[in-house]
């Protein structure tokens, strides 16, 4: 069934009912400050780091599901029974006579009615400051009088999340607030004291009848948030928190004639100060900086216009790929939500979702680098700066930290280094940077090795290193030594692992010097030439020479080592046995080495190609998608590792891992199979399934990492949403290979590879600083082939679109055919 439907003309999904499968969520800010927002306005922020400046507290894994968040509560007048009330569903599961959730482009809007009082949320983070923003708008529908009581109330977390859930014994006795205002303006200022230059905020822009800082105050001992004592009591105690649990809330009374309304702005915001700032007197914190969110935000005028800001920024973005199709599902997740999901990527890697607590990962280097393909067409300029970040944590022999935290920027040393395929992305990122943009000066940036200055050598000179570190470190068949994992974490050839609880990859206990694999052969020959094109265009002829040698090497080393007679291989284990192999008793078919050996272009010259997708379609296709391996592990390998820990059909093993569907979609358009190609491309699409919402169970607007094979019992249930590769590449899947518009190094090439029953589609694309209106006429119902392009009414030679930079819009018409 479905619970909600997209509305595409407000590029919001409006969700009906509050009793969603699972909690469905949006993402608010877009650079510092973030707040995850259910459709019960459950959820949490941060700034900038989700582990260390979390601002309030969320509890994963809790009961009841997503508890925690900005709540509301209303007490209805006492005339009208004194009727007791959550507008946002939760925590009181209240009945409702009207609930809709609008989760939009960085906004969420809820909308209820109970007992004639109609309530309305706006909750989103304006661009450039670091605060929530929830406009509250009560009108009284009934025909009479209402006195309302309203309370507040958010959790805060003391700041580092991880310790908030595990060090009691300080944190009980450190909780400090301070209160102003009467009531309306409440600062929580735990560790200020001390160390810590910020707080934070939370205020009301109305005078307040009360408020409380104390959590058992204010709930009552043994109470949940359904059943806080001071909202049943209707009356605020004005606690000051002294230790235990600091939270915000406040208590306003509102007077509603018949049909009048009355808004209410909470800002709840992080503020920081200059460490010689800190303090307006002894004990006293300095607010200028809150007062100046408070002031720019304190008023529903001045909401309102945040809210249009941040609107106008969204229609800018989206604006620089749009398309118009028959297939509405597509159209909307191509034009909008995909690209959505592709920012919010961008933003989080893989720190905060409803799956992501937040606190374990910083960036990784292969996903930040993969998050890009799907981000650099919306704000280069970012993407800029993401790669170097990224290429300063690569080490000077070009292997890289796996992951880097985003407050320090550094390489984090507990998980190291030696996933072998990591050097490799950064090709693939920035080779997509430089087509989308045609700077090619930023390889004469002077970028740290392992954050040392001192070693800082030119962008090029990193990508030589990366390109150099799969050269030369190859195994017995000269394919590349796997490590401790490559794209598939949990493929841990070198991790011999009898402990529970260790993890698969950073015990990897010896290198065996004989684990290979085949998937990062794949990947080499596959931005290889894109690394041979940077080499080219910039002079560097002999690199140039050398490096097309080793992909022709490497190619022919797949082609010998790598290939099991109908499919690819996906690796040699420790001993040299073969994985992904027809010899093999499970694990006989992986997807990743057959997407992207097909995608690298291998075998399209002598029928392997062709041979090797029909195998992953014979085997390896289901109804929700193509799930990552079969048969399924069924017991655990110590050669294998964590892959055959899970399982049979979950994540790595033999689940349908989303992130990798889109290189068989992209090889199939490869061998010119546009209605296969779609096919796969609409399995795993949230947007074809929205009416299969109780089996999926996550949002329907966005990809998750997995769905569960056919081997689970839950198979077609997905988990993981949002923080997924998926994301950029089925973005990469549509925009550049099924519609085709794909960035080059000459400029927007476009070659379309869609189902023959396809009549015709169009985009809108902003390419360095030309509007490009494409459309594309497939009446011939051919499935891939331009017959002619006109751009500007004359006829073009090839379909390569020249980057015309000059600021205008032209026009583009393809015959396929
Ligand atoms: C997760 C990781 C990613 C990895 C994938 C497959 O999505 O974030 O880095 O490639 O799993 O194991
Ligand atoms: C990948 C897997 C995940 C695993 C992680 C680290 O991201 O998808 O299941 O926990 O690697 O091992």
């Amino acid at each position: 069934m479905q619970y909600g439907y997209f509305d595409d003309n407000a590029r919001e999904y409006v969700i009906t009912r509050p009793d969603t499968p699972y909690p469905w969520i949006n993402y608010l800010g877009s650079e510092d400050f973030y707040g995850l927002f259910s459709n019960t306005s459950g959820g949490y922020c941060f700034y900038r780091d989700a582990r260390l400046l979390r601002l309030t507290r969320y509890r994963y894994n809790n009961v009841p599901t997503d508890s925690g968040g900005r709540y509301f509560y209303i007490r209805d007048s006492v005339r009208d029974g004194g009727d007791i009330w959550t507008p946002s569903w939760m925590p009181m599961k209240s009945a409702l006579d009207r609930y809709e959730c609008r989760h939009g482009m960085g906004y969420s809007r809820i909308s209820s009615a109970r007992n004639g009082l109609a309530f309305f949320q706006t909750s989103f983070v304006p661009l450039k400051d670091n605060c929530e923003i929830h406009k509250i708008v009560l009108t009284n529908e009934s025909g009479a009088d209402k006195d309302v009581d309203v309370f507040s109330f958010i959790e805060f977390c003391l700041w580092n999340a991880n310790d908030d859930m595990t060090n009691f014994q300080r944190n009980f006795s450190i909780g400090e607030v301070e209160v102003e205002a009467g009531g309306a303006h409440i600062y929580h200022k735990t560790e200020y004291r001390e160390r810590r230059n910020h707080y934070a905020l939370w205020a009301v822009n109305v005078p307040v009848a009360g408020f409380d800082t104390d959590r058992q105050t204010f709930l009552g001992l043994y109470n949940g948030f359904d059943h806080p004592e001071t909202v049943f009591a209707g009356k605020a105690n004005n606690s000051v928190a002294s230790g235990w649990a600091p939270i915000g809330s406040h208590h306003i009374k509102a007077h509603l004639k018949p049909g009048e309304s009355k808004a209410l702005v909470f800002v709840l915001g992080y503020c920081e100060n200059q460490d010689d700032k800190k303090w307006e007197k002894p004990g006293v914190i300095n607010k200028a900086p809150a007062n100046a969110l408070l002031d720019k935000y304190g008023s529903p005028e001045f909401a309102d216009k945040a809210l249009a800001v941040l609107k106008e920024y969204w229609d800018a973005l989206l604006g620089r790929f749009s398309v118009e199709a028959e297939d509405k599902r597509m159209a909307r997740m191509a034009g909008v939500w995909n690209q959505y999901q592709c920012m919010v990527t961008f933003n989080m890697s893989r720190s905060a979702s409803y799956f992501e607590s937040g606190i374990g990962r910083g960036m990784g280097f292969r996903d930040s680098n993969q998050d890009l393909l799907g981000f650099v067409h919306l704000v280069p300029e970012r993407a800029r700066a993401r790669i170097l970040d990224i290429a300063a944590t690569q080490f000077p022999d070009g292997s890289a930290y796996h992951q880097y935290q985003p407050l320090t920027k550094r390489g984090n040393n507990e998980v190291g280094s030696g996933f072998n395929d990591d050097p490799l992305w950064l090709i693939c990122g920035v080779a997509a940077y430089i087509k989308e943009t045609g700077d090619f000066g930023i390889l004469d940036e002077k970028v740290p090795f392992d954050n040392k200055e001192e070693l800082a050598d030119s962008l090029f000179v990193h990508l030589k290193r990366s390109f150099d570190y799969t050269v030369t470190h190859n195994g017995p068949h000269g394919l590349p030594l796997i490590g401790r994992a490559d794209w598939n974490d949990c493929l841990n050839l070198n991790c011999f692992s009898k402990t529970p609880g260790e993890s698969f990859q950073t015990t990897a206990n010896f290198e065996s010097g004989v684990a290979e694999s085949v998937l990062i052969a794949a990947i080499f020959v596959f931005t290889g030439p894109d690394y041979v094109e940077i080499c080219r265009r910039t002079k560097r002829e002999e690199e140039a020479e050398y490096a097309v040698k080793a992909i022709a090497t490497m190619t022919e080393t797949i082609k010998a080592h790598g290939w099991d007679g109908n499919w690819f291989l996906r690796a040699y284990d420790a001993y040299g046995h073969k994985i992904g192999s027809h010899e093999c008793e499970d694990g006989q078919i992986f997807i990743e080495s057959n997407g992207f050996a097909v995608m690298a272009g291998i075998g399209l010259d002598d029928g392997r190609a062709k041979k090797a997708l029909d195998s992953v379609k014979d085997k390896l296709d289901t109804k929700y998608g193509i799930v990552l391996q079969q048969p399924a592990y069924k017991d655990y390998h110590l050669e294998l590792g964590e892959v055959s820990s899970y399982p049979p059909g979950y994540k790595e093993n033999a689940g349908i891992f989303c992130h990798n569907n889109p290189w068989v979609t992209i090889a199939e358009t490869k061998l010119g199979r546009g209605t296969r190609a779609f096919e796969t491309y609409t399995k795993i699409c949230p947007a074809y399934r929205e009416d299969d919402s109780d089996l999926r169970r996550l949002e329907p607007y966005v990809y998750a990492q997995m769905v569960a094979g056919k081997d689970a019992s839950r198979f077609g249930e997905a988990k993981n949403s949002w923080l997924t590769g998926t994301a950029a590449w089925t973005f990469v899947s549509i925009s550049q290979y099924i519609l085709g518009v794909r960035p080059v190094f000459d400029g927007l090439l476009i070659d379309p590879c869609i189902p023959a029953s396809m009549k015709g589609f169009s985009v809108i694309r902003h390419f360095q600083n030309a509007v490009y209106r494409i459309a594309v006429d497939n009446s011939a119902g051919v499935e891939k082939g331009v017959k002619s392009l006109t751009l500007d009414g004359k006829p073009l030679n090839g379909a390569v679109l020249p980057a015309l930079g000059d600021g205008r819009t032209h026009e583009v018409k393809v015959v396929m055919g």
